[in-house]
C-alpha cells in the first residue's frame, strides 16, 4: 500500500502523535508521519518526533511569515494529509485552501457541542451525561468542519476534570486512527 505522506500538528503533550506513530509503523496503516510541526518549542511531543527520527519544525506563530513557512514546509516533504493533533492555533484559510478536506483534527467533547477550549469544565457545569472526542474535518469555522467519527461515554457523578480528560483521551487514541482508516478505506 502506498502510504500519504503525513504532517502531524502539535503543541503539548503529544500523546495522539505518539499513537499515530505507533500505529503507522503496521504496513496496512494508510498513513506515513512524514513531518511533525509544533509551534511549542517546548512541546513534550517533540520528543516522540526525535524518538522515531521524525523530521520536526518549530513555528513560531509570532512572526509575521509563518503561514508561508508551514505551506514550505509541507511542500518540501512532500505533505498530502494533515492531522492536528493537539494543535493550540487556528489554521489560516490559506492553508485550508491548499489542503481542501485534507486537514483532519480531534476535539474532546462530542460536537457540535462545547467547541473551543475548557470543554471539560463546561460540561461539569453544564452536568453532561455523555462526554466524548470528535475527529472531524477542518473548514474555516472552528472545530465545525464535517464529522468523521465520534466515540461517547456515559458520565460518572465523580468525574472531575482530571477524570474525564483520561476517559476522553483514552477513546482519542481509538478514534484518530479508525477515523484514518476510514477515510482512505475507499480510497
Ligand atoms: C486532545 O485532548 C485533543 O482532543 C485536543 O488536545 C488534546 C491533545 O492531547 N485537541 P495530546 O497532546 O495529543 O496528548
Amino acid at each position: 500500500m502506498v502510504k500519504r505522506k503525513t504532517c502531524v500538528f502539535i503543541s503539548g503533550h503529544g500523546s495522539n502523535l505518539k499513537n499515530l506513530i505507533n500505529h503507522s509503523r503496521d504496513n496496512n496503516f494508510p498513513i506515513k508521519i512524514s513531518l511533525v510541526i509544533s509551534n511549542n518549542k517546548k512541546a513534550y511531543g517533540i520528543n516522540y518526533a526525535k524518538k522515531y527520527k521524525i523530521p520536526y519544525i518549530f513555528i513560531d506563530t509570532k512572526e509575521n511569515n509563518y503561514d508561508n513557512k508551514i505551506l514550505l514546509n509541507l511542500k518540501r516533504f512532500n505533505i498530502s494529509f494533515i492531522c492536528l493533533a493537539g494543535y493550540m492555533k487556528i489554521i489560516s484559510s490559506n492553508l485550508i485552501k491548499n489542503y481542501q478536506k485534507k486537514i483532519i483534527n480531534i476535539h474532546p467533547s462530542l460536537l457540535p457541542k462545547f467547541k473551543g477550549l475548557n470543554t471539560f469544565s463546561r460540561m461539569l457545569k453544564n452536568k453532561e451525561r455523555k462526554a466524548g472526542c470528535t475527529v472531524h474535518y477542518v473548514n474555516e469555522k472552528l472545530d465545525s468542519g464535517s464529522k468523521i467519527i465520534q466515540k461517547s461515554f456515559f458520565v460518572n457523578t465523580k468525574d472531575d476534570e482530571l477524570i474525564l480528560r483520561k476517559k476522553t483521551q483514552n477513546l482519542e487514541h481509538k478514534a484518530f486512527p479508525e477515523a484514518i482508516i476510514k477515510i482512505f478505506r475507499n480510497f
